[in-house]
């Protein structure tokens, strides 16, 4: 049986513990580390997983060991339980922005590490986790974090150059529809709809088209042709969209993601 680590229990760090348990996983091969003692009650009670304040010791023995701290703290918590990794270890980074130089740099040469991007739709298990697998990550090392990370949505892997480019789509990717639904809800109190009509409207739209994307056998393009009458409604809305230059927008945000991203290497 894998045993794993998940240190630093905040968002993502109990995303994934929730997911780990809802997918059969038994709560006693899974350690939780945070310093708020009422946290790690909160993590026992719920998920029925073990818990300590002491990172050197979540990670001894383990097969896995996911870190979920803030980026900033990741190196430092590299060095911190560096000594106490297990042979066969291997160490998962979720956070953003910090290559994998930084991270091998800070574990030492010899150890495995695949450096992550988790999304917050993995708070609903429906997110899309972006991975880059570090030199000495064997193959069944791979396999088993792509396993454990299904537990909360899809898994993409790819070479690290391509990285910062896919977090600005994935990574970042909520805030864009989020905002796409505020402005649609807006516009619909604007014309008379009361902000609980516009929301349940909006949001709900967002949900049907985001799994009509990814079930149906059909690309974005074939499904907005789709509801895409010849002279009608949709296609005036479109028109209006694409002439206050939604197309350009995105080219130039995801451009700027990746520029932010960069300047924080
Ligand atoms: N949320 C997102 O949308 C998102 C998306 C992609 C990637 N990520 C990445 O995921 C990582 C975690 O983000 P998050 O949103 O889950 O942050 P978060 O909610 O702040 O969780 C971080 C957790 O780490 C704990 N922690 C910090 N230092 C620790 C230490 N020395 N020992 C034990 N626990 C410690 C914190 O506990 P304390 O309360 O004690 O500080 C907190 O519970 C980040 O690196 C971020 O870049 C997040």
């Amino acid at each position: 049986m894998t045993k794993i680590a998940v240190i630093g229990g905040g968002q993502i760090g109990e995303a994934l513990t929730g997911g780990l348990i809802a997918s059969g996983f038994d709560g006693q091969d899974i350690v939780v580390t945070n310093r708020q003692a009422e946290r790690r009650e909160e993590f026992e009670e719920t998920y029925k997983v073990k818990t300590t304040d002491n990172n050197q010791e979540a990670v001894k023995g383990a097969d896995v060991v996911f870190v979920c701290v803030k980026p900033y703290a990741i190196v430092d918590m590299l060095a911190e339980i560096n000594d106490s990794l297990a042979k066969n270890a291997v160490v998962v980074s979720m956070a953003a922005a910090i290559t994998l130089d930084k991270l091998e740099g800070a574990v030492g040469a010899q150890v495995s590490v695949v450096r992550s991007m988790p999304n917050t739709p993995m708070l609903v298990r429906n997110g899309m986790n972006i991975v880059v697998p570090g030199e000495n990550v064997t193959s069944e090392q791979l396999d088993t974090v792509k396993e454990l990370l299904s537990t909360v949505g899809k898994v993409l892997e790819v070479t690290e150059d391509k990285m910062d480019v896919a977090a600005a789509l994935a990574g970042s990717g909520p805030a864009y529809y989020f905002l796409v639904t505020e402005a649609l809800i807006d516009a619909g109190v604007n014309l008379g709809l009361t902000r609980e009509q516009a929301s349940e409207l909006a949001n709900s739209t967002a949900a049907g088209a985001g799994q009509l994307l990814v079930e149906s056998e059909q690309n974005a393009s074939s499904l907005r042709y789709g509801v895409s009458s010849p002279g009608g409604t949709t296609v005036a809305a479109l028109r209006e969209l694409e002439e206050s230059g939604i197309r350009g927008a995105f080219y130039r945000a995801i451009d700027k993601c990746v520029e932010r991203t960069r300047s924080m290497n």
